[in-house]
């Protein structure tokens, strides 16, 4: 550390330097995101507020009232009636409190397991290595649904909790969440959507009748939902949010906090100190875009999806993984052939994709802040490696 401090000048100087081998949103190199550019009015919101901390809401009680508020909307939006819910650090925080809650609520069980689809996000992983959960992995079908009946086969007497994804991350796919619902009817098991990424585009895809089968609070059996304002909410880094139907929750599950300023509450957090800024931020958000706003975001990133899905079926040697039903397209090869060496070839190209080697594939998140002549582009640069 130096002894004396610097101008802010010269941090400044120094930090363009340094911060120069970033990619950036809009360079349009970053395909295989699911983070993008905040709305501009977020980003000037929550450096005002940048201070608020939600772990202490006795103290800053507009900002709590504000995430209440915030979470009605949500609860509207995800056809819930009167749910609770927060804002985390992202999806992984948001998980780890459902897995959390799934373990809390079955004190009887004393080796908890959870079934999720193979096609969880790690986060399930940390959380279950952390939680002391057996994880019990649903196989895919060849067409990377799930298979619901191996889904099936692994429920037992040790489950406490089952997950379904609205929004795969390697596809964007939705589990057949009403058939989970089905399978868990009348057994004391919790039941939670992950959609992080899928949680702000399935409410307006319905909008611009593009198909979006039920995930949300519509289907009777979910418990709990994760849907992350960072992603497609537009948001800052970081805000994620956690879901729950049934109010008493908090109260049998939630942490009691006893030393704060603003006096004792009770939380469901693995953090203490949060932002109240990004909270404050996306409220901002929900107020500024609207439901029109949302869906005009929603149809120019399903635009640009389309025009790549086209254009990745004119080419050869590679194809789509399956059709999209959200702005996420996974390429494979068209004959088995390796899909790293393509990757490995696009990123010296400055192309920065996700690899799913498992699936063998990699796949471009049509985020907002993907235009059409970056795909351009990048299909240029793709049909020329592929020629290679
Ligand atoms: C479906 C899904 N769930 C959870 C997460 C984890 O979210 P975060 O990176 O915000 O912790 C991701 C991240 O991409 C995701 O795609």
């Amino acid at each position: 550390m130096l002894k004396e401090g610097l101008e802010k000048q010269e941090i400044l100087k120094i930090l363009n330097e340094k911060l120069k081998s970033d990619y950036s949103y809009k360079s349009g190199s970053i395909l295989g995101s699911m983070c993008t550019e905040p709305l501009a009015i977020a980003v000037e919101i929550y450096m005002k507020y940048v201070a608020k901390n939600l772990g202490d809401p006795g103290l800053f009680l507009g900002t709590a009232d504000l995430e209440e508020e915030l979470v009605t909307e949500i609860g509207d939006l995800f056809s819930g009636k009167k749910i609770i819910g927060t804002f985390t650090t992202g999806g992984s925080e948001a998980n780890l409190i459902a897995m959390r809650i799934a373990k809390k609520l079955r004190p009887d069980i004393s080796f908890p397991e959870v079934v999720v689809p193979c096609s969880a996000h790690v986060s399930f992983d940390k959380a279950a290595d952390l939680l002391g959960i057996k994880l019990r992995k649903a196989k895919l079908n060849d067409n990377f649904e799930l298979d619901l009946n191996h889904f099936n086969s692994l429920i037992n007497n040790n489950t406490c909790g089952v997950v379904g994804i609205a929004g795969t991350t390697s596809l964007g796919l939705i589990d057949p969440i009403e058939d989970i619902g089905r399978i868990i009817e009348n057994k004391d098991i919790f039941f939670h959507i992950d959609a992080a990424f899928g949680g702000f585009i399935l409410p307006f895809l319905k909008n611009l009748n593009l198909p979006s089968p039920l995930w949300d609070f519509s289907v009777k059996f979910v418990d709990s939902i994760t849907a992350d304002p960072h992603k497609m909410g537009m948001g800052v880094i970081p805000t994620g949010g956690i879901f729950l139907r049934d109010k008493s929750i908090l109260q049998k599950t939630g942490f009691e906090i006893p030393y704060l300023a603003g006096g004792n509450f009770k939380h469901l957090h693995i953090v203490g100190t949060r932002s109240g800024g990004t909270v404050i931020a996306f409220w901002a958000i929900l107020k500024s875009l609207g439901i029109n706003g949302f869906n005009k975001i929603v149809e120019k990133c399903m635009n640009n999806t389309n025009y790549l899905v086209k254009r990745i079926g004119e080419i050869k040697g590679i194809k789509l993984a399956t059709n999209p039903i959200m702005n996420v397209v996974g390429i494979t090869t068209e004959n088995g052939r390796s899909i790293c060496k393509i990757d490995e070839e696009l990123r010296k190209k400055n192309w920065m994709l996700g690899k799913f080697e498992e699936f063998n594939l990699i796949r471009v998140v049509v985020m907002p802040h993907v235009q059409k002549n970056h795909l351009i582009s990048f299909i240029e640069d793709l049909e020329s490696i592929l020629k290679k």
